[in-house]
């Protein structure tokens, strides 16, 4: 388990089919119920502490069956002990009166274990067949700032009132009010500046795409310095697609077989529909602006942040994320309970085994000044 100095890892719970690849490559992971709760299972037994549900109303792209992110969520609670479970909302479908009583009453019946991840949209295509209207990038990302101003008000106020431009309420009191306090953890996903100055503001958590170090550490300097002049705290979540094996070698290979065996009319028609979403931005930062069709094999660019490797070079490079100020590695695999149990067993322990070299050297060096 992860002590409060410790990066933290989250794994994506495959409840869209399809697996976290667009290939035909072999994926031995599954959507079902049953396969997510021994996924589950297995992950806090290994010293994972999160696990993150996707929400998707429609088929594309290789996701042809999604099951609903906040029932999924729950389903996965009531048979874990430990692992906290970040449902997808999104505003729009959701109302924030109902995402908070839903949310509330999960956090009571899990011992506050429900955190949430408020996504803006980026698949127009989904939005256009449920009968929601789609608002421009920037106004989405304005309905989600409200959308989470709502819900902190209402988990944490009596006689809640707020009047906004999507939103409205008036001396609103929910009751009971959830377990975690002030409230339940807020993430977001999304890279560009509307998404980050959202997170310098409101959110407690940061998402973002698979990036280089580099890359990440401008978006995380950027964000956290706006978040100072705000008085609030933000902490970044990263996503990794991990391929770990004993050799480099073997993980290369799996590698290029993915992007061998890429769906390319799927990785295609997803890239037109990324256009949609962050790289329609003006300003080119939001996630997919520069995926190459190599990264777009993985919906998030999880091969950019590089985790693939021997179990040492992928726990070295996640030391290194967390030196730029990254808290959390969010995580796909393959083959998902086989590479989730090897990454516990061959990479977490190497971590942990850095992270404490490291903080002796840092209290060594206090020592010498
Ligand atoms: C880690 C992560 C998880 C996401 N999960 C979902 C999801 O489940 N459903 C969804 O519609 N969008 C999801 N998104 C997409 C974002 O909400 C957003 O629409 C997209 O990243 C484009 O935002 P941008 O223009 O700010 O970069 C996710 C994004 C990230 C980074």
């Amino acid at each position: 388990m992860s002590n409060k100095n410790n990066i933290t890892f989250a794994y994506w719970v495959p409840n869209v089919s399809g697996g976290l690849v667009v290939s035909d490559i072999e994926q031995r992971t599954d959507w079902s119920y049953d396969y997510n709760v021994r996924l589950a299972q297995t992950a806090e037994k290994v010293g994972f502490d999160y696990a993150l549900t996707q929400i998707r109303f429609t088929a594309g792209y290789n996701a042809e069956n999604q099951h609903e992110s906040v029932s999924f969520s729950h389903g996965i609670l009531a048979k874990t002990e430990r692992l906290k479970v970040i449902a997808a909302i999104l505003p729009g479908p959701w109302k924030p009166a109902l995402a908070a009583k839903q949310l509330a009453t999960i956090d009571h019946l899990t011992n506050g274990r429900i955190a949430i991840n408020v996504v803006s949209g980026w698949f127009r295509g989904e939005f256009d067949a449920i009968g929601e209207e789609w608002p421009e990038h920037d106004q989405r990302y304005a309905r989600s700032e409200e959308f989470i101003r709502s819900l902190k008000g209402i988990w944490t106020q009596n006689n809640f009132s707020f009047d906004g431009k999507y939103y409205q309420f008036k001396d609103y009191t929910l009751s009971p009010k959830p377990v975690q306090k002030p409230h339940i953890e807020i993430f977001q996903g999304g890279s560009s500046r509307a998404a980050r100055d959202m997170a310098s503001r409101v959110s407690d958590w940061y998402f973002t795409n698979g990036n280089t170090p580099e890359e990440l550490k401008k978006q995380i300097d950027d964000i956290r310095e706006k978040a100072k002049a705000n008085n609030h705290t933000v902490k970044i979540g990263v996503n990794a697609f991990i391929i770990a094996r004993d050799t480099e070698e073997e993980a290369q290979a799996v590698l290029q077989e993915i992007i061998a065996k890429a769906n390319v009319q799927a990785v295609k028609s997803f890239s037109d529909a990324t256009r949609e979403a962050g790289a329609a931005t003006a300003e080119g930062e939001g996630n997919w602006a520069k995926s190459t069709f190599e990264d777009l094999v993985q919906y998030n660019d999880g091969f950019r942040t590089n985790l693939i490797g021997t179990p040492q070079q992928i726990a070295e490079r996640i030391v290194e994320l967390k030196k730029i100020g990254v808290d959390l590695v969010l995580s796909g695999f393959l083959h998902f309970i086989e590479e989730v149990e090897y990454f516990g067993q061959k990479v977490l322990p190497l971590v942990r085994e850095l992270e404490a070299q490291q903080a002796t050297a840092v209290q060594q060096e206090a020592e010498l000044v």
